[in-house]
């Protein structure tokens, strides 16, 4: 009896991290394609950035400088100014991106971070909350 409530733990436990695995790897694949569509322009697909115009967003200190709840507002809200990325300094114009919603943030965060950051999940709750607190 021991044995099989073991068992049945076991599975459950799998089953459990499993569906948390398929939907990440939706996310990575649906933020992707949002990436794509919005960004890959200026920043590039591989995120090497372009020249002096665009920063990189793979292989930079943006993970050190910005939390996940800033990085929504750039991206939501779009940025100018100076900034320095990798000690390199940028002055130009960002688009603001009003369309995307929680849900196209939670995919889009979750890529970038699969593909340049933590590799965590950032979830639809943590977008939405996130959205909801931009200045
Ligand atoms: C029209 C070109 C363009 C598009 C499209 C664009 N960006 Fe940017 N992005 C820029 C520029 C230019 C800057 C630097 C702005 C500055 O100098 O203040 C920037 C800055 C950033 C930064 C801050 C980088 C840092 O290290 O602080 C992030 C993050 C970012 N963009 C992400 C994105 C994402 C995600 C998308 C798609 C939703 C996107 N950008 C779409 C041009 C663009």
């Amino acid at each position: 009896m021991k044995h099989i409530l073991f068992i049945s733990l076991v599975v459950l436990f799998a089953s459990c991290q499993s569906k948390e695995e398929i939907m990440y790897q939706q996310y990575v694949v649906e933020g992707r394609s949002i990436y794509e569509k919005n960004c890959a322009n200026c920043h590039q697909s591989d995120g090497s950035g372009l020249r002096d115009l665009y920063p990189a967003l793979a292989k930079t200190d943006l993970w050190k400088r910005v939390n996940a709840q800033q990085l929504v507002c750039i991206i939501k809200q779009g940025q100018k100014g100076e900034i320095k990325v990798n000690g390199k300094s940028y002055s130009g114009y960002m688009p603001a991106n009003t369309k995307l919603e929680a849900i196209d943030m939670a995919e889009l965060v979750t890529f970038m971070k699969d593909s340049w950051g933590d590799k965590k999940m950032y979830s639809f709750d943590e977008a939405r909350a996130a959205l909801k607190n931009c200045p």
